[in-house]
């Protein structure tokens, strides 16, 4: 099992290019099953991910190349089977959005449910509700879901929590059901927003992604041989920041689209974080300096949904506190058990204290180097930030974990000064040379 080796201590300095969403791809590829035809997609990272969804599409039928490193065409002409692999549901749970385009061009779907994970129990009922209430006859039995409809129809859907999968799942259905469809308490992701804008674009006529409110007028057809550019990761860019941030060095960070990053922005600032917007748009792609201090001031966080700040950054910024100075309340109200990763943390010398949703951390001097293991993405993703600042050698197990969000990650680090290296747990002795 690959792993990274990480030597800390290196203030990072230079620049970084962020990619495409991760998120928003990955509602936006089964998005693209509606289109009888071809449908051409940049800026969608190459991880592994993003592989995983192609070969859900493939497999019913749908052709998907990866035309260029961040470019994927889809043609789903020949989108016909209505049935998603098991193996690949149970592996990622994004690939259960390819049920409401089964219903909606198909009439027909079989999904496998998908499975919790570490960061919570994550069903999908909301889902269900969503597109039974768009007509969809579904039944759930031993973890399979089958689905039938003669027709999409409109409807009324208000959800419990703004959930952001179930949000984009509706939409898509939606987009082609007969009639109008009112999603309330909605979600208010931007990764929601461009789902709403790619499907716009094809043709759908969707008003309100965005707010808590979404009105969808269902059309019969899509446009083919559309292209669309889908969002920059705005966690890939708080990850680098909080990299950053750490080593106490200044990273300016390519293609960020600054309203997005806001909450995680604002909350760095707060620790004492330069941020310097290298241009005044806040709506579109730009560069962001980070700039960071001798030692962070803590802050506390409330992780919350869209525009509070964004669960899949509690984990970078807890890595970031746990060498802030002061103590820190950190809260996710997002998902019930988010706080596993701590324990690794603690490995190298952090004090943290987690209560249910909750975790005290107090700043302590510095992280020493030791072997951890990455048990989600953004776990993976704070013991790497971690690990730039720890004193000594880290080495992270569960790197898999890491490649499932973060398109080249070691080497984006590398070329800013940081001692991060894959290793081969075969062959150590190759990596002790190249640092
Ligand atoms: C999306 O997950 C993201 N994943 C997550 O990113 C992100 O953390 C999450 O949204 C919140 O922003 C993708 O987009 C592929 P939710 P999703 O539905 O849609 C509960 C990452 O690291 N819920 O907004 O699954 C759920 O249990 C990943 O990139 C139900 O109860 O999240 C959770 O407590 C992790 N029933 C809350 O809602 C449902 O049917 C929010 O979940 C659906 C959700």
């Amino acid at each position: 099992m690959e792993q990274f080796f990480v030597r800390g201590g290196v203030p990072l300095r230079g620049e970084i290019r962020v990619g495409g969403s991760k998120n928003a791809s990955l509602a936006i590829l089964p998005a693209c099953l509606l289109v009888r035809g071809k449908t051409r997609l940049l800026n969608v990272p190459d991880i592994q991910d993003t592989h995983t969804m192609a070969a859900v599409l493939r497999h019913t039928g749908a052709h998907v190349q990866f035309v260029g490193p961040e470019t994927v065409e889809v043609d789903a002409t020949h989108f016909q089977r209505a049935e998603a692999p098991e193996e690949l549901v149970r592996r990622m749970r994004a690939s259960f959005y390819v049920l409401g385009p089964m219903l909606a061009r198909l009439g027909t779907a079989r999904v496998a449910q998908p499975g919790g994970c570490d960061i919570g129990a994550r069903p999908v009922d909301f889902h269900i509700r969503g597109l039974q209430a768009l007509g969809a006859d579904l039944r759930s039995e031993g973890g399979i879901v089958t689905g039938h409809t003669r027709g999409l129809r409109g409807g009324e859907i208000y959800f419990d929590f703004p959930s952001a999968g179930a949000t984009t799942h509706v939409m898509t259905a939606a987009a082609m059901a007969d009639g109008i469809t009112t999603i309330g308490n909605a979600a208010m992701e931007p990764e929601v927003v461009d789902v709403a804008n790619f499907l716009n674009g094809v043709g759908a006529r969707i008003r309100g992604a965005g707010t808590p409110t979404v009105v969808i007028e269902g059309v019969s057809e899509l446009a083919t041989d559309t292209e669309y550019s889908v969002i920059p990761d705005r966690m890939e860019a708080g990850t680098h920041a909080c990299a950053a941030a750490i080593t106490q060095g200044t990273v300016v960070l390519q293609n960020v689209i600054a309203n997005h990053l806001q909450p995680v922005l604002v909350k760095l600032q707060e620790m004492g974080v330069q941020v310097t917007p290298l241009s005044a748009d806040g709506d579109h792609p730009i560069s962001i300096r980070i700039a960071a201090p001798e030692r962070t001031q803590c802050a506390d966080i409330l992780a919350m949904p869209h525009p509070g700040f964004p669960t899949d950054m509690q984990q970078p910024l807890v890595a970031l506190l746990t060498v802030s100075r002061g103590v820190a309340l950190v809260t996710d109200r997002v998902f019930e058990n988010r706080f596993r990763y701590v324990t690794e943390l603690c490995h190298m010398g952090a004090d943290i204290q987690v209560s249910g949703r909750t975790a005290v951390v107090r700043g302590v001097d510095h992280l020493s180097g030791a072997t951890v293991t990455a048990t989600d993405l953004r776990a993976g993703a704070a013991l790497v930030v971690a690990a730039l600042a720890a004193q000594g050698e880290t080495a992270i197990l569960g790197v898999e974990h890491v490649d499932r969000g973060y398109s080249k990650l070691a080497e984006k680090l590398q070329r800013v000064g940081a001692r991060i290296q894959r290793m081969d747990p075969e062959s150590p002795a190759r990596y002790l040379r190249a640092v």
